[in-house]
């Protein structure tokens, strides 16, 4: 979704903006912008389309500039264009605004204020802030920028800059992330993001709700917007570097974070586990063994790849730890009659950590006091603040908007998870929990062998089918939630209508539209319901369907009945998902590259969707 970098400081300020917007262009956005102030005076230039148009357009200008403004913007109130695009002025033309999220009541407050002979230009909801802030201003921004937002409905965080105070920025957050940079006496940014900052330091400020804060060169400041109440915030200094944010020589981000999750595993149960006793070590979860011990029900609830991660968990936990499992998608969870008390543990699991549905259906979860502990990607990301603990996946900055090591490293959070949620409930022995634990421990390595022959192997495959209209794509039990993640790879990125069937559904409906030109991806490890998924594409081949399985290295049986077949070494079946998605996420990079898609940022998406 949209991105805010704000910069006031030692520095030049266009080229400090440029960069830090193009590391959030991974968000999504389709127009750019940026203000910034010499010599008194406001400057502007913004455009539709990509970063690169803006850096043209900024090549011509000579800024001297070391405060400013810069915003990508992902429409939701009007189309895609000049005119709506970031910063936006007030009548004044003195006064601009970046905003992220959604003014709710927008259409009345513009009513209200053109009738006070305020001039708008644009479509967007966010035009309403400069001029309401305008409205409220005498001699002081931060004073007018508390009045206004106290009129408003809805999410924002927001970059405000004033030609007549040149010497500072002001922002505030409700419901939509904002991050200080901060360099001693040199400079302090503001970004929707951390990549935005990582160029320039790794100490940063989380804004809270309801947050304002002061940049100024050399100092800030955050306050409460209500009460205008100074709030002691100490710098955190996190441990990404600006190398985890960039190609490293892969043609994109996807392909490299692709390749990055034997790491992202790896880290992500490091040092959580005792391989001689097998034991779980959680400590990050904040709950005591008798608060562990009243639980009676985990609710899991999450949006996209993080969804069918919860799915998965829901098979382990059921199985190991005995205790029943509800799995939502965030945005109906909120809407639905819940029934959460005490006794339910709630895990909102997210990347980002800043997804609107699953922070709303959290905040709601802890409304009804139930415990909430978050797994999350990104630390100081909201939920984790919110949240009564968290289980970090260590996967690092994931910039590709289709998710991919964060959704293995989730996996592997969540059986973890279960392990030590078993343990404390005492429904796994010892032998089991190491059994299981060596099979976790061998999966980095077992991933970093098969990915470069995966991907060779999955190339004549994705040449034949790029030009496919459908895909459908089979998995049953455990790799049921597999099958839905590869479907929504390949759409998410190629365009290609894809669905995700649990195989014995097939029958009930989506047989119909099998013929020749049907692509159908099977997941067939030999495991416990092996023998029905191969009937299953037993009932494909006779319909003509163009069959491609996945299964078990030396299962002779799949050459057979398919038309291709890619092999993975056989584990344990409860660890398959890990494995399995692997080669999901290459046919549909792969098929996404012949299509010519821009992988990276696919049309429509953001990478955070921070609005409802
Ligand atoms: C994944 O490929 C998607 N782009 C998307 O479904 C994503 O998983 C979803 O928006 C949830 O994001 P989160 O994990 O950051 O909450």
């Amino acid at each position: 979704m949209c991105g805010i970098v704000g910069y006031v400081g030692k520095r030049k300020v266009v080229p400090v903006l440029i960069e830090g917007l193009r590391r959030l262009e991974y968000r999504g956005y389709d127009s750019a912008g940026v203000a910034y102030l010499q010599d008194g005076e406001l400057h502007r230039h913004r455009c539709e389309g990509k970063l690169i148009n803006l850096e043209e357009i900024m090549e011509e200008v000579s800024a001297d500039s070391r405060i400013g403004l810069g915003h990508t913007r992902w429409a939701t109130h009007g189309a895609p264009s000049q005119r709506n695009a970031h910063p936006h002025c007030d009548c004044t033309g003195k006064l601009v605004v970046v905003h992220n999220g959604i003014i709710e009541n927008y259409h009345s407050l513009r009513e209200e204020l053109q009738e006070k002979g305020h001039t708008f230009i644009s479509e967007t909801d966010t035009e309403v802030m400069a001029h309401l802030i305008e409205e409220h201003l005498e001699n002081d921004l931060v004073e007018a920028v508390r009045m206004a937002i106290t009129l408003v409905d809805g999410s924002f965080a927001l970059g405000v800059m004033w030609s007549e105070q040149p010497d500072q920025l002001v922002a505030v957050r409700n419901q939509s992330p904002l991050v200080l940079g901060v360099l001693e006496d040199s400079g302090t940014f503001l970004a929707s993001d951390i990549p935005a900052l990582l160029p320039f330091t790794n100490s940063v400020v989380f804004l809270d709700d309801q947050e304002m804060a002061v940049l100024k060169k050399g100092s800030w400041q955050v306050m409460q917007a209500e009460s205008g109440e100074l709030v002691e915030k100490t710098p955190q200094v996190i441990d990404w570097n600006v190398g985890m944010a960039e190609k490293a020589g892969y043609r994109h981000f996807m392909l490299k974070e692709i390749f990055e999750q034997p790491q992202a595993v790896l880290n992500t149960f490091r040092g959580r586990f005792d391989p001689e006793t097998g034991e779980v070590l959680l400590p990050e979860i904040n709950l005591s063994k008798k608060e562990l011990a009243q639980i009676k029900r985990i609710s899991l609830v999450a949006c996209g790849t993080s969804w069918h991660a919860a799915m998965v968990a829901k098979y382990w936990l059921e199985k190991w730890a005995r205790i029943p499992v509800d799995v939502d998608i965030a945005s109906e969870f909120r809407y639905r009659s819940l029934i959460l008390n005490p006794n339910v543990l709630v895990v909102p699991i997210s990347q980002s950590g800043e997804t609107a549905d699953t922070l709303a259906g959290m905040r709601l979860a802890k409304s009804m006091q139930a415990k909430i502990i978050t797994i999350c990607n990104v630390v100081g990301s909201t939920m984790t603040r919110e949240a009564d603990g968290t289980i970090y996946t260590h996967a690092g900055p994931e910039i590709g908007v289709a998710s991919t090591k964060a959704f293995t490293a989730q996996m592997v959070a969540l059986f973890l998870l279960t392990l030590f949620m078993a343990q404390a409930k005492k429904t796994i022995s010892g032998e089991e929990s190491r059994s299981l634990l060596s099979v976790l421990l061998e999966l980095p390595v077992l991933i970093e062998k098969n990915l470069l022959r995966i991907q060779d192997e999955m190339m004549p495959i994705s040449e034949e089918f790029s030009r496919s209209r459908d895909f459908l794509y089979l998995g049953r039990g455990i790799n049921y939630p597999i099958a839905l993640e590869g479907a929504l790879k390949l759409k998410e990125i190629s365009y290609i209508h894809a669905e995700g069937y649990a195989s014995g559904e097939l029958k009930h409906g989506p047989i119909a539209l099998i013929d020749r030109d049907m692509p159908v991806l099977a997941l067939a490890p030999r495991d416990s319901v092996y023998p029905k998924v191969l009937s299953n594409v037993e009932e494909v081949k006779a319909r003509h369907g163009r069959m491609i399985v996945i299964g078990t290295e030396g299962d002779d049986e799949l050459q057979r009945i398919s038309d291709y077949v890619i092999t993975l070494p056989e584990i344990h079946e409860d660890l398959n998902p890990i494995l399995y998605t692997i080669p999901l996420q290459i046919l549909a990079y792969q098929i996404a590259n012949i299509r010519g898609c821009d992988v990276d940022q696919p049309r429509n998406l953001a990478k955070s969707v921070t609005v409802e």
